[in-house]
């Protein structure tokens, strides 16, 4: 009965989510998507389109002195999560709950690759459950998953060219007509040395480069979304 309770609470947040015309968009990942200003950027970016009213969702508010007072900064960006471990421990199923969307980003990968070695098939095998967490929260949910930046400390990068590879054929493999998986390339224009500001995280230049990269993914993401809705309102 509990869980039929909370199944059934699940259903009804995600059906008012679904038929409120207001979309819901998640920048999903770790610090990459938290202590970043990409997200500033994207958001200024949409002000001046019909996608202004786009709410971002999340249960994080970190601010990274972006110097933008205005911009929604609500996020799922958890600082040095690995995918693995948000799959496993299905974290993001809670998140989800508390915060529906319509629309999602995902860029992760950095800290399974850097913390941990974890091996490209483990890392896919993650997005894969993560997708499956999207799509049981919200069967129409529109995905954008990125090909992640490069590193500009280590000897990393072999290994994040490795999973970028693999990410292409995986999403066409995972693609849905209700539930598209857009992909969009964050490292081949990137510098891992020049666009950080420390090896790891976007500088300024690498914010602009990060939001411009998201922002034709993201537009076509809301207009599935709005499509759909227009269905059922
Ligand atoms: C619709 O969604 C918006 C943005 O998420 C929210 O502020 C508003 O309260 C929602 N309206 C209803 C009727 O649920
Ligand atoms: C998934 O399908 C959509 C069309 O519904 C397409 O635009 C997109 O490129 C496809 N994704 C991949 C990874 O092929």
């Amino acid at each position: 009965m509990v869980q039929l309770s909370t199944a059934l609470a699940v259903l009804a947040a995600s059906t008012a989510a679904a038929q409120n015309a207001t979309l819901r968009y998640m920048p999903f990942g770790d610090s990459i998507t938290e202590i970043v200003c990409w997200r500033s950027k994207l958001w200024n970016k949409l002000q001046s389109t019909e996608w202004a009213s786009v709410d971002f969702v999340g249960s994080g508010r970190t601010e990274n002195n972006c110097r933008d007072t205005k911009y929604d900064r609500d996020n799922e960006g958890h600082s040095g999560f690995l995918a693995i471990n948000i799959a496993n421990q299905k974290q993001l199923v809670g998140w989800l709950q508390k915060n529906p969307a319509d629309v999602i980003t995902m860029h992760l990968g950095t800290n399974d690759i850097v913390q941990q070695s974890k091996s490209t098939t483990d890392i896919i095998a993650a997005f894969t459950t993560l997708v499956k967490q999207m799509r049981d929260s919200n069967p129409r949910m529109k995905i954008v998953v990125a090909q992640i930046i490069p590193l500009g400390i280590g000897n990393y990068n072999s290994k994040v060219q490795q999973l970028n590879a693999a990410i292409t054929p995986w999403a066409q493999q995972q693609n849905k007509t209700e539930s598209p998986i857009w992909v969009v390339d964050q490292y081949t224009s990137f510098s891992g040395s020049s666009d950080n500001r420390d090896g790891i995280h976007p500088n300024d230049g690498g914010d602009v480069k990060m939001a411009n990269i998201w922002y034709p993914a993201l537009i076509k993401a809301f207009e599935a979304a709005k499509a759909d809705k227009q269905k059922l309102l």
